[in-house]
């Protein structure tokens, strides 16, 4: 491990807490110069950490400020709006907001951190600053009443997709709305409507957080999240975040064709696989059977019938096997 990974690793064990250059340079066997060394190349690197050399080390965030110019080099030259914010309470909300406001077909909302990021029934969404990406992507355009399940599934694949192009990780997708990595959930997607005065869906708001750099995890979320990489990688996020707007805005164009669907269930986390559900206070094992054009999911279950639950309804855990 290079000196600087080893620096970044012992402060992110220490959770933000003051740890003095001649401790590092002691537990690694190391000068404090070659301390101040890492120190100084994690900053370059876009890592912010408080203190110096008499003061103290701490680490307040790993990633920078996304910045527009990298998110457009990861883009394919679409003409999207993209709004850039430091800290936000969610950006669905700031997206939800623009969209009622009449934002433009294709806007993204992107921020440095969440103090209230939010996942779907009513978990939050662990959002700190500069290791992950917070997205929002606005569809303002009239989406036929049969396509509108197929907005999050078109989502994750897209940024399956895009992780896999541009950081050449192979994420599953757990059937309706996550991406897995190694068995731990690196990405989650929330999708939101807004009603117009006919009371028929006037525009989308499709929300991605992915976690691209570990840090330390809240205590719930500790086994269960993960990240596409566990020290900062030479691979631009900020590109990962163009990336994943123009793979969403191409398949937010054709939903109607949902070839795509084909490649959610090639990537899928849980066909053939042995599941539960909870459905009106009972729980339901069976093995996941098939995943249809609408995102429907169906679970044979252990009699033999076959039931069909439809995206958003309930939540799917996997069975070990
Ligand atoms: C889930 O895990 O159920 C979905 C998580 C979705 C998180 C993203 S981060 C960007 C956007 N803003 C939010 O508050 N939530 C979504």
């Amino acid at each position: 491990m290079k000196t600087k990974d080893s620096v970044l690793k012992l402060l992110k064990e220490r959770g933000g807490a003051s740890v003095s250059g001649q401790e590092i340079a002691a537990m690694l066997g190391i000068s404090r110069n070659a301390v101040w060394k890492a120190v100084n190349s994690l900053r370059l690197s876009g890592c912010n950490i408080d203190g110096g050399t008499n003061r103290g080390y701490a680490l307040i965030s790993i990633g920078g400020k996304p910045k527009l110019k990298s998110i457009r080099s990861g883009m394919n030259g679409e003409d999207a709006d993209i709004f850039i914010f430091d800290t936000v309470t969610s950006t669905n909300d700031i997206a939800l907001d623009m969209l009622k406001d009449g934002a433009r077909h294709g806007t993204a909302v992107v921020a440095h951190s969440q103090t209230q990021g939010r996942g779907r029934t009513g978990r939050s969404f662990f959002s700190p600053a500069g290791s992950g990406i917070y997205l929002s992507i606005i569809i303002n355009r009239n989406i036929e009443a049969d396509n509108l399940l197929a907005v999050t599934p078109a989502a994750a694949v897209a940024t399956r997709r895009a992780i896999d192009n541009v950081c050449g990780k192979q994420c599953l997708i757990k059937w309706v709305n996550d991406l897995y990595l190694d068995d731990k959930k690196v990405c989650g997607i929330l999708t939101q409507s807004v009603m117009g005065t006919d009371g028929k869906i006037s525009g989308i708001v499709v929300g991605i957080g992915v976690n691209f750099v570990a840090v330390p995890l809240p205590e719930d979320i500790k086994n269960k999240a993960g990240a596409l990489f566990e020290l900062p990688p030479d691979i631009d996020r900020d590109r990962l975040i163009g990336a994943i707007i123009s793979q969403f805005l191409s398949l937010a164009d054709r939903l109607g064709d949902r070839t795509f669907m084909e490649e959610y269930r090639a990537h899928s986390m849980i066909l053939g696989e042995r599941v539960s559900y909870e459905r009106g206070g009972i729980e339901y094992c069976g093995t996941a059977t098939d995943i249809d054009d609408d995102g429907a999911l169906y679970v044979t279950l252990y009699g033999g019938t076959v039931t069909k639950i439809n995206s958003g309804e309930v939540s799917i855990r996997r069975l070990p096997s």
